[in-house]
């Protein structure tokens, strides 16, 4: 095993107890965190998977409005749910989402597993969700493991594997489970692990000034936290097929801010849908409403314009329509999407594609 020396042999057994005990002195109170309903937290850690917690909290709260129930959102109608899933990126997840709430409530009687093995099995579910609701809503001692975890064991253990290789993984899940053996409580130490990653061990400037962890830790002990954990493997160039709707009324522009977490979050951009294949013709994309209903009162004008961005690891591609609205159509517009004029969106933040999109467009 490649650690960085050996670590102190103390911390193991502390470990836990320490995060839990930091947690209760620092968490966020966050909604999701007032629950044991495994649909609930299932709900806010697909969520959670898409962005933020500032900007997913909002999302949290209308679709627990909504739907309070995994029934409530077996019964949703499709539009309606994504249509509150907009923002969030891929209509696929959403999808999953309304399926896995079908399935349920069609096959299990309403009732979610209640283990680790039977979670893994609902689609959209993976490993990391699967021990998030076991151990939230049910107890079950299984540790979650994403790139919060990876950051700190590597850093307080110093760990040097690098973090892409299936070896690696394999060191951070045997030490995860070894580690939440000592929790007084899993499901604490799990959301204990993963606020600690979030907002005392982060990325860049973790606060090892203030870490309970400090003296136990070979990353601060040694000054290499900015060095762990190791990631090396360069991500392959992934392909993008964006479909932008570029709807125009009176002068204005329709333009929605790109929350996800994901490339040009806060950056200003049309109505998008996102596909897994090229030059989807808008035909064969559903769309929830209002949008069905903006495209049923346009007007296409000119061809559509095809456009590419290449970015460090993602090449993205984008088909552009402009979409133009009678001006006495009053249709209201999908949460997120605002109309701009012309000046304002010269203001915008803007990914380059847009902002090229825009000059070639407007002359
Ligand atoms: N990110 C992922 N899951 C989370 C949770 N339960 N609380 C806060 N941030 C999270
Ligand atoms: Fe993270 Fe610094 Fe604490 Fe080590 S001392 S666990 S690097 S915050």
């Amino acid at each position: 095993m490649d650690w960085l020396s050996d670590y102190n042999p103390s911390v193991k057994p502390v470990f836990a107890q320490t995060l839990e005990r930091w947690y209760e002195h620092h968490k966020r109170d966050l909604p999701w965190r007032h629950t044991n309903d495994p649909y609930r937290i299932w709900l806010s850690e697909i969520i959670l998977q898409q962005t933020r917690v500032a900007q997913g909290r909002p999302y949290y709260e209308r679709f627990v409005a909504a739907y309070p129930t995994v029934s409530d959102m077996a019964r949703a109608d499709e539009r309606e749910l994504l249509r509150l899933w907009q923002g969030l990126g891929y209509y696929s997840r959403a999808r999953n989402l309304h399926q896995t709430a079908r399935y349920v409530t069609l096959q299990l009687n309403g009732k979610f597993p209640e283990t680790y093995d039977e979670l893994l099995k609902m689609k959209g579910i993976g490993s990391y969700t699967a021990a998030a609701i076991a151990s939230f809503a049910f107890g079950e001692r299984v540790p979650v493991v994403d790139g919060n975890v990876y950051r700190v064991l590597a850093r307080v253990f110093g760990i040097t594997e690098d973090i892409t290789t299936t070896k690696a993984k394999k060191t951070f899940a045997t030490l995860a489970v070894e580690l939440i053996q000592a929790a007084d409580n899993p499901a604490t130490y799990n959301q204990a692990i993963m606020e600690f990653g979030a907002i005392q061990c982060t990325p860049v400037a973790p606060d090892c000034l203030l870490c309970p962890l400090q003296q136990q830790c070979q990353a601060y002990l040694t000054g290499r936290q900015h060095l762990l954990p190791v990631k090396s493997k360069k991500a392959p160039v992934r392909e993008r097929y964006f479909t932008y709707i570029v709807f125009r009324q009176n002068g204005k522009v329709a333009m929605q801010e790109r929350i996800a977490r994901d490339i040009w979050q806060n950056l200003y951009e049309f109505f998008l849908v996102e596909d897994e294949e090229p030059a989807v013709p808008l035909t064969r994309l559903a769309f929830p409403d209002p949008i069905a209903a903006l495209l049923k009162k346009g007007v296409q004008t000119g061809v559509p314009v095809d456009m590419m961005q290449l970015l460090s690891h993602q090449r993205v591609r984008a088909w552009f329509y402009e979409i133009e609205l009678p001006d006495n159509v009053d249709t209201p517009l999908p949460t997120g999407l605002q109309w701009y004029l012309t000046a304002e969106i010269d203001e915008l933040p803007k990914p380059v594609l847009i902002t090229n999109y825009l000059q070639r467009s407007l002359g």
